[in-house]
């Protein structure tokens, strides 16, 4: 499970004007007939934190779910890292993604059966890392001694600070959140977003959030927002706006 990725290219130098934590070409995805994404542009730099917005029902949460992995596209290009998703068989591609990806979702999926600790953890152990920044993690999301705590001892803005210590325990690339703050009272939502984008930094991860808060939003280095005719940048007026 530690294993290198082995025949895959060495990852270029991050200085390089040519690295990109992700690049989407004309990805597309069709729902039968239905065609939910058309062709899907977008290049994320390394340590580059974007915000997308746009209509429910858009695609969203269709377009992070294929940089996850979680669903197939049907046409277009995913570079994760430099490295074409598409190129890698199966095996290859879920160790790219479980190296380079961190998620964190609107619902926090933590498993009810772990403790904290072991929550944060379940990413280490899946890529064969050493267990300490687990409880590292933990207490720079301000949960240092509830480690042995359940999910369900937990208030949502709680949940969801252990859910970004998930994401990021292991140095993930590339962290993918879904509308991490739509289940927050939004006092708690803007302390989890400061949290997010101050984790984010300090892991020089780069990340894209999903979000409908134009001041979540307005807290990214750039907004795109997606419409049926693909992804556009949005000035900071057209963000206050919204
Ligand atoms: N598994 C699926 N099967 C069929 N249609 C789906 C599936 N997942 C999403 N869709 C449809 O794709 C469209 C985009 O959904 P979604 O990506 O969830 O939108 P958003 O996150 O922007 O609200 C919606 O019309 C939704 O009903
Ligand atoms: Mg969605």
């Amino acid at each position: 499970m530690n294993a290198p990725l082995t025949g895959l290219s060495p990852a270029p130098d991050a200085t390089s004007s040519a690295h990109f934590a992700l690049e989407c070409r004309q990805l597309r995805k069709d729902y039968g007939a239905r065609t939910v994404l058309a062709g899907i542009d977008l290049q994320l730099k390394a340590g580059e934190y974007i915000a997308i917005m746009g209509e429910s029902g858009v695609g969203k949460s269709t377009l992070l779910n294929l940089i996850a992995g979680l669903d197939a596209p049907d046409g277009g290009a995913l570079l994760i890292d430099d490295q074409a998703v598409n190129a890698l068989d199966d095996d290859h591609a879920t160790r790219l993604r479980r190296q380079k990806l961190g998620f964190i979702f609107q619902a926090f999926h933590l498993l009810p059966h772990l403790n904290l600790q072991q929550n944060v953890a379940l990413p280490l152990l899946l890529n064969g890392l050493p267990q300490a920044r687990a409880a590292q993690m933990l207490a720079a999301v301000g949960l240092a001694d509830r480690l042995q705590d359940f999910p369900r001892q937990l208030s949502g803005g709680e949940m969801q600070r252990v859910a970004i210590a998930r994401a990021l325990v292991h140095r993930p690339r590339l962290l993918l959140a879904d509308e991490p703050t739509g289940n927050l009272d939004p006092d708690t939502a803007a302390e989890i977003l400061q949290l997010l984008k101050d984790e984010i930094r300090a892991n020089a991860a780069a990340a894209i959030i999903v979000t409908h808060s134009p001041t979540a939003a307005a807290s990214a280095d750039r907004v795109l927002l997606l419409t049926r005719q693909g992804l556009r940048e949005l000035s900071a007026a057209e963000v206050r706006a919204r």
